[in-house]
């Protein structure tokens, strides 16, 4: 029997993990799982919907009416919420600056991470986020952990936005990564942590060619082993 191929990669914020992920799923044609991109989803939710994260009723209720999927179009993270096409939305700096504090929720957490192992079940995929490598998929074949000078992402994050037209200040976007880091490392639930197995990729000064090879060469000796 055929096993399919999980790689897991996990990290800070805006260190690059979905470039590295979008590459290599599109070279290993792989199914790309942006993770982060349904959290982000649950918050636009939440924020639209004014749920109240204290009322354990109301968030049971929330996640009840929330169907998330992904349109795999060009390995890109297209996220759609209740049908509705939220890709750029979510990226903005409103969810962005919730985002950490509903993805502590435990009954959110437990409402992805069951989604996220029902989409590794049965194809060859590659998923990005904070808990891949430790709770989403502990048996992962491949665990990369990505990381980045703090600096160094602001900026390439403060270019992304810049790019789509968003006016968001550099120190915005610097405090905001710093937060999420902290909220994201020191909640209870399934903080981001280096899973013991997983290798380290800093690409404070890798280029995106250099980081992808780096990561071929790990994932290489899994390939064709069926
Ligand atoms: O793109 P960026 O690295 O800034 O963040 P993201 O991957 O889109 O994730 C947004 C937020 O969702 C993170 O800061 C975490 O709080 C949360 N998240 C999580 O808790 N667990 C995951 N597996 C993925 C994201």
């Amino acid at each position: 029997m055929t096993k399919n191929i999980i790689i897991a990669i996990d990290g800070y914020s805006s260190c690059g993990k979905s470039t590295l992920a979008k590459s290599l799923a599109k070279k290993l044609n792989f199914i790309y799982v942006d993770s982060g991109a349904m959290y982000r989803a649950v918050t636009l939710y939440f924020l639209r919907n004014n749920i109240d994260i204290t009322n354990h009723d109301a968030i049971v209720a929330a996640l009840e009416h929330i169907d998330l999927n992904f349109h795999s179009r060009d390995y890109q993270s297209h996220i759609l919420l209740n049908g509705e096409e939220v890709s750029e939305e979510i990226r903005q700096m409103p969810v962005s600056e919730s985002v950490s504090d509903i993805a502590a929720i435990k009954e959110v957490r437990k409402a992805m991470v069951k989604q996220q192992q029902k989409m590794g079940r049965s194809k060859n995929v590659i998923m990005d986020g904070r808990d891949i490598g430790t709770t989403v998929f502990p048996n992962a074949q491949v665990k990369l952990f990505m990381t980045a000078d703090p600096k160094i992402r602001a900026e390439r994050r403060f270019k992304e936005l810049a790019a789509k037209g968003e006016q968001v200040g550099l120190e915005e976007i610097f405090e905001n990564i710093a937060h999420r880091d902290y909220l994201d490392t020191t909640r209870t639930e399934s903080p981001l942590t280096r899973a013991e197995d997983a290798v380290i990729l800093d690409n404070t000064e890798l280029s995106e060619a250099q980081q992808l090879d780096f990561a071929i060469e790990i994932v290489s000796p899994f390939l064709n082993r069926n």
